[in-house]
């Protein structure tokens, strides 16, 4: 069983999500062992209370990054931790927390990265006037939007979208997407070759391939 921790700062939808996929059996394997707020009002740690799970909120209270960060590591330590799952948690981290959990952070960003990372990217998108847009669910190094990319879901940009109704079809998406990352990650069977998440029978295949 793998101890999920994760972090939100509001809403919280996508961590109802993982919760859900857990509830309906579709990730045998997790569990979540703690939900972690730097927001007291965020709906997604009452929703958490709500469903009995072990909900913490630290909030910055005008500390440096890093000792918040100490706190929440304490908190995901204490829990013991292994896969930490960022849910709209809106605060970078910091390098000794990424450090802390090489390849074992997921973050969900609502675009196709690396198109349109940082806030608002829903805006970006129909700002830019893209014709797809989507989701994508990434390991999270030291750099915003930016780690390895386990799973991308494609939206179209719809005549007469404006962001609500763009943000509402990519949300959609992400609650599918989220689960669906956290599973092949648990699932073990990957590599990370340079930027790239390689499943392991495409690994088999692209060496079946170079062997014929
Ligand atoms: C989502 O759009 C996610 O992609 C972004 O923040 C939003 C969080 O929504 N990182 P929710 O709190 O999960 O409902």
């Amino acid at each position: 069983m793998t101890r999920l921790g994760i972090l939100l700062s509001g809403r919280g939808s996508n961590f109802l999500a993982i919760a859900d996929a857990i509830a309906h059996g579709k990730l045998p394997n997790a569990k979540i062992a703690v939900v972690v707020s730097n927001k007291a009002d965020a709906p997604g740690i009452a929703a958490a209370r709500a469903r009995g799970l072990a909900a913490h909120v630290i909030e910055a209270n005008g500390r440096k990054r890093a000792e918040q960060d100490a706190e929440i590591l304490a908190c995901l330590r204490e829990h013991e931790v292994e896969l930490v799952c960022l849910a709209g948690y809106m605060r970078l981290l910091s390098p000794e927390f990424v450090a802390a959990f090489p390849q074992r952070i997921l973050n969900i960003h609502p675009s196709l990265l690396p198109a349109f990372p940082g806030l608002d990217a829903q805006r970006q998108a129909l700002q830019y006037g893209v014709g797809v847009t989507g989701c994508t669910v990434h390991f999270v190094d030291e750099q915003l939007d930016h780690g390895v990319i386990v799973l991308q879901r494609v939206v179209p940009v719809m005549d007469g979208d404006d962001e609500a109704k763009l943000s509402a079809r990519i949300l959609e998406q992400e609650h599918i997407a989220y689960p669906e990352a956290i599973a092949r990650v648990l699932s073990g069977q990957y590599s990370i070759q340079g930027r790239r998440y390689v499943l392991r029978t495409q690994e088999k295949n692209s060496v079946s391939q170079e062997v014929q």
